[in-house]
């Protein structure tokens, strides 16, 4: 049987939905198997995978390889387009990146190419679920608007039919270079295996895959091997990538294993480092690593899986955080004093990138592994990208700020001031996207609460709390959601608190003391929830409040539902 005779009999080209190869077996998964006719009934087919194995004497070419793939990607795209936007949409984010359907992740390849920056992030087109991930693409000349181009890498071949995963992009000349981990998952027990793929574009919009440029896993590590980052390091290029190794006793460790290369192409194997972090005992697994340097410090960001919670109300697995580094001339990776980067309850897989003029960006999953249960999945979309920060170092600390250019987004401003002493201040806002700055005095006792998106039954309260030294961020008074409900962050100095807080419908990213702290959340309460109360345990004076509307930027998201031409 020719691979065209296969097809046909599989109930023809839209009927394909994986071409797997399992040494030089083919399994073609089908999206109805009732479809097949006469001519597979021979071949052995799984039901509960729908997939038929064709074993073949002669091993497919790359050509026809190639071929399944067109098909299969052919097919993804003509579904994306046949996707209806749901409306009206009333969480979904006026002025941050988020999907108009299915489930987003990571950003991706987050990168300054030919007087544009990229960026790239998983999304799940078709429901809410963690599943076959692809890679949609923006890009911006300004990093306030962004226009949406054709999906840029769908999970249309043997190496990624399960999910284009997470990784970088690096500009080379007039190519745009990425390299992201495939991850393929093989029959119904579904082993993982994942490989680091190259693809490149010449035009910054159309991409070609070329395939797995790592296809084998390090001696000692499980398939739990991706997420690459990649970075200029002298004469050569470097790769960090999130691996998981298991010892002869059987414990899992997490490591980042690191590559080398003159080309980008040909890669070699250098070790696995991170035995300097907590002895060695930190997590079963770092996510999506990077690496980058801030006012002349190195930095790794980390997202470790199943470390000690440092908070009592913190009770998830995941973790998100950065290490000082060391890597020197030998590629050796030296990490120490993991830090958490965010204090909120979603901030996951973040990406820097350096900007034309050099500042450190950094842009985020606003979203956590594992937590699908959300009010927009009722407008058929899940998760959003944080807003672009820029990263600075001072006296020993990280600093997050909200990228200038956002500045932007602002209407004019209003400032709002309170006269004498009070223990309530209510401030109606008219609507939930909105920047607002001030401070606050810490209390000598009780607490002061900033009480936002607030409609009286619905809302979300920043906390100073006096008695027990810590600000805390509790969202149990918004609309159900997956996750935690309260976040705190040790304030045992006292000292005064400054805010500047920007929302967007059901978001906020609060930068306290210029950026020294970040709490980034999602926050669902109903669209009349424009209200801010600033509440006192006891009565005292308020500082002036600076606030701003901010628009919706100029993204048109309903593009994402094309199809590449
Ligand atoms: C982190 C992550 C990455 C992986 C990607 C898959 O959120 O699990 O490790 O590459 O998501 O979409």
């Amino acid at each position: 049987m020719t691979p065209d005779e296969l097809i046909a009999a599989c109930g023809g080209r839209d009927n394909l939905r994986r071409a797997l190869k399992v040494s030089e077996t083919v399994i073609i998964e089908l999206g109805d198997p009732s479809l097949r006719t006469e001519q597979v009934a021979s071949l052995p087919f799984n039901p509960a995978l729908s997939q038929i194995t064709w074993k073949q004497e002669v091993p497919l070419t790359a050509d026809e390889w190639q071929y399944f793939s067109d098909i299969i990607d052919e097919s993804i795209r003509q579904q994306i387009s046949a996707l209806r936007v749901t409306e009206p949409a009333c969480f979904r984010p006026q002025w941050h990146i988020a999907p108009v359907q299915g489930m987003l992740n990571d950003p991706n390849g987050f990168t300054f190419h030919q007087g544009e920056y990229h960026l790239f992030h998983g999304l799940y087109q078709f429901s809410g679920k963690h599943k076959d991930r692809c890679w949609v693409h923006y890009t911006s000349p300004d990093l306030v608007n962004w226009t949406s181009h054709p999906v840029a890498l769908c999970t249309s071949d043997w190496f990624d039919s399960h999910g284009v995963y997470s990784g970088h992009a690096v500009s080379q000349q007039d190519e745009l270079v990425i390299i992201y981990t495939g991850n393929v998952r093989i029959g119904e027990q579904r082993d993982r295996l994942s490989t680091q793929c190259l693809a490149t574009s010449a035009d910054g919009i159309h991409f070609t895959k070329h395939g797995p440029l790592i296809d084998e896993l390090p001696p000692g590590v499980t398939p739990h091997f991706r997420d690459p980052k990649i970075f200029r390091h002298h004469d050569h290029w470097i790769m960090l990538l999130g691996a998981q190794e298991e010892t002869p006793d059987g414990t899992l460790r997490a490591r980042l294993a690191l590559y080398r290369s003159k080309d980008l192409r040909d890669w070699q194997y250098c070790g696995l480092y991170g035995e300097t972090l907590n002895d060695g005992h930190f997590g079963y697994m770092w996510e999506c690593p990077d690496l980058f340097e801030a006012d002349g410090q190195l930095f790794s960001m980390l997202c470790p899986q199943g470390i000690t919670s440092h908070s009592q109300f913190y009770t998830i697995p995941h973790h998100c955080g950065y290490v000082k580094a060391t890597l020197d001339a030998e590629d050796n990776l030296s990490l120490r004093e993991f830090r958490h980067l965010d204090h909120g309850f979603d901030f996951y897989a973040p990406q820097t990138t350096q900007a034309a003029d050099g500042r450190r960006l950094l842009i985020g999953w606003m979203g956590m592994p594992d937590e699908t249960r959300r009010p927009s999945t009722q407008e058929g979309w899940l998760h959003q990208l944080t807003c672009i920060r820029e990263l600075t170092y001072q006296n020993g600390q990280l600093y997050q700020q909200p990228a200038r250019e956002l500045q932007q987004l602002r209407g004019a401003e209003k400032i709002i001031r309170f006269s004498g002493v009070s223990s309530r201040e209510v401030v109606s806002l008219t609507s939930k996207c909105f920047e607002l700055q001030t401070r606050f005095r810490w209390p000598q006792q009780g607490q002061i609460t900033l009480r936002l998106m607030d409609n009286g039954e619905y809302y979300c309260d920043l906390i100073l709390d006096a008695d027990n030294q810590r600000i805390m961020l509790d969202r149990s008074h918004a609309l159900p959601q997956d996750g935690d409900t309260l976040r705190e962050i040790p304030w045992p100095d006292k000292q005064d608190v400054s805010v500047q807080l920007l929302a967007d419908n059901a978001s906020l990213e609060i930068f306290i003391n210029d950026g020294r702290y970040v709490m980034t959340s999602s926050v669902f309460t109903p669209t009349d929830a424009c209200r801010v109360q600033f509440i006192s345990s006891h009565p005292c004076t308020w500082q002036d409040v600076s606030c701003w509307s901010l628009r919706q930027h100029a993204t048109d998201t309903k593009v994402i539902l094309k199809s590449s031409a």
